[in-house]
């Protein structure tokens, strides 16, 4: 974008973008809008300024800015002009209407990704011959969908996957049930880390498995905790998130990674590693555990934080003996996978759009984790996590302090949401700060937050 004069003239640089002219332009607009580099009410010049200092046709800037009206991104107004658009009608972040400030879900925003979604289903439309999304898949999926999960994979760990060990899945979530359903029978005890992802309690009620909390430190899951835990319960399998674990952020060290694996290979446990988070995390990560030990480890991840949860795609990398029993699971439960979505998938991995969006992704949650370091004073939650780990001071109460927060309009989630076992839940909450798109909002948020942490516990009602 360029300045001339006191007015801001926007002018993309349209130069390096694939495909026509109108959609160029209208992608610009929405990276602009995005990035906030054209606020909201922003005058955008007339069609045939644009259209002039850009050397293309008056009406191809007119197509562009009705679609980026159609994204809801601009909107004219008659004699005076298009304006960049405040979003805040369609705001409900978490799709909660009664004005509270959902900080609970741990999703990141969608604006962004309304354009890409529809320039990706125009493409789509444009194709000759559809037929192949027509049909039942194959159950591992097509080779192009086999293809674009490795690349996927390798675009956020480094990791070098045969395309022929992985199976595209119906999300992160599909692929948890997979792999575990694959390495567990019923009755079986699944060790966990002491705080989790949620959605593991009900996948071991479904598979009958008795969850085994494992203790945590600064650097994750603690092997000697393992080696207990897995002598005590009899224990072979094991669901981990070691990047950006959900909730506590923790990235397990490389020193770590391979003493939890030395435990593992010892006690003869299986391991479903869960990354779907993995994309927000800097390259210069350690490697995944199933880089480390590929005959061992499940290494699941999926689109849904990147690009959108509706796509309802992830990816499941296998280790060889197991590809048969996960592939029997897959088609006894689904068949094959929507070949639909994971063509979308497909789409936005093997052109580029799923890594461009992730570095959006990056620069999104660094700046958000910035703000909530400078209003929260300090925090011990990694910056490239899409939420923030709140350890209370005394003498809060987990569950006083989220209820209260709620009372002042905030929804955050209480520690006990992630707890496995009961007792020695840690006196903390998460707060999501990637799903509400207008920053104003995640500031009021924060800002009430770090407003109670600042008070003296409330009292309960009754005491005697
Ligand atoms: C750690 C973890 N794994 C898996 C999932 C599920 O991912 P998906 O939406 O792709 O099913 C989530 C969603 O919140 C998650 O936090």
């Amino acid at each position: 974008m360029t300045m001339t004069g006191k007015q801001p003239a926007w002018l993309p640089d349209i130069s390096q973008r694939p495909g026509p002219r109108y959609r160029a332009i209208a992608a610009a607009l929405q990276d602009d809008i995005g990035s906030g580099s054209l606020p909201i009410g922003a005058k955008l010049p007339t069609h045939r300024d644009l259209a002039w200092r850009l050397g293309v046709t008056v009406g191809t800037v007119t197509r562009a800015y009705a679609e980026a009206e159609r994204s809801g991104l601009i909107g004219g107004e008659v004699g005076r002009g298009t304006f960049v658009r405040d979003p805040r009608p369609a705001e409900a972040p978490t799709g909660d209407d009664s004005g509270v400030i959902d900080l609970s879900v741990n999703a990141l925003t969608q604006r962004p990704n309304e354009e890409r979604l529809r320039q990706a289903l125009m493409q789509l439309a444009d194709r000759g011959d559809l037929s192949g999304l027509m049909h039942y898949p194959p159950v591992n999926g097509s080779a192009r969908h086999r293809q674009a999960g490795a690349a996927w994979i390798e675009q956020t760990t480094g990791m070098v996957a045969d395309p022929a060990l992985i199976l595209p899945t119906a999300g992160g979530q599909n692929a948890m049930h997979l792999a575990l359903a694959a390495i567990t029978r019923p009755g079986d005890s699944l060790l966990v880390e002491r705080l989790s992802y949620p959605a593991v309690k009900p996948l071991a009620g479904l598979l009958d498995l008795r969850l085994v909390p494992v203790a945590m430190d600064g650097e994750g899951l603690v092997p000697d905790a393992l080696d207990q835990a897995a002598r005590t319960h009899g224990a072979h399998a094991l669901y981990c998130m070691p990047r950006l674990h959900n909730p506590t952020t923790v990235t397990q060290s490389a020193p770590r990674r391979q003493a939890l694996l030395e435990v593992c290979r010892r006690a003869g446990i299986l391991v479903v590693e869960d990354d779907v988070y993995g994309f927000l995390a800097p390259r210069t990560d350690p490697a995944p555990l199933a880089a480390l030990d590929p005959e061992r480890v499940l290494f699941l991840t999926s689109l849904s934080k990147n690009l959108m949860p509706g796509l309802r795609t992830g990816f499941l990398l296998c280790p060889p003996p197991l590809m048969d029993r996960v592939r029997s699971l897959l088609r006894a439960t689904l068949l094959g996978v929507n070949p639909l979505g994971a063509e979308l998938a497909a789409e936005f991995i093997l052109s580029g759009a799923a890594l461009d969006c992730a570095g959006q992704r990056r620069a999104l949650v660094a700046e958000r984790q910035a703000q909530a370091r400078r209003l929260l004073r300090g925090g011990a939650s990694d910056p490239a996590c899409p939420h923030l780990w709140l350890p209370l001071p005394e003498p809060w109460r987990r569950e006083d302090f989220a209820r209260a927060l709620l009372g002042r309009g905030v929804r955050v989630t209480p520690a006990d949401a992630f707890a496995v076992a009961r007792g020695d839940t840690p006196h903390a909450v998460r707060v999501c700060i990637g799903g509400v798109e207008r920053t104003d909002l995640l500031e009021q948020g924060l800002r009430i937050v770090a407003g109670l942490l600042a008070e003296p516990a409330a009292m309960g009602e009754s005491f005697v």
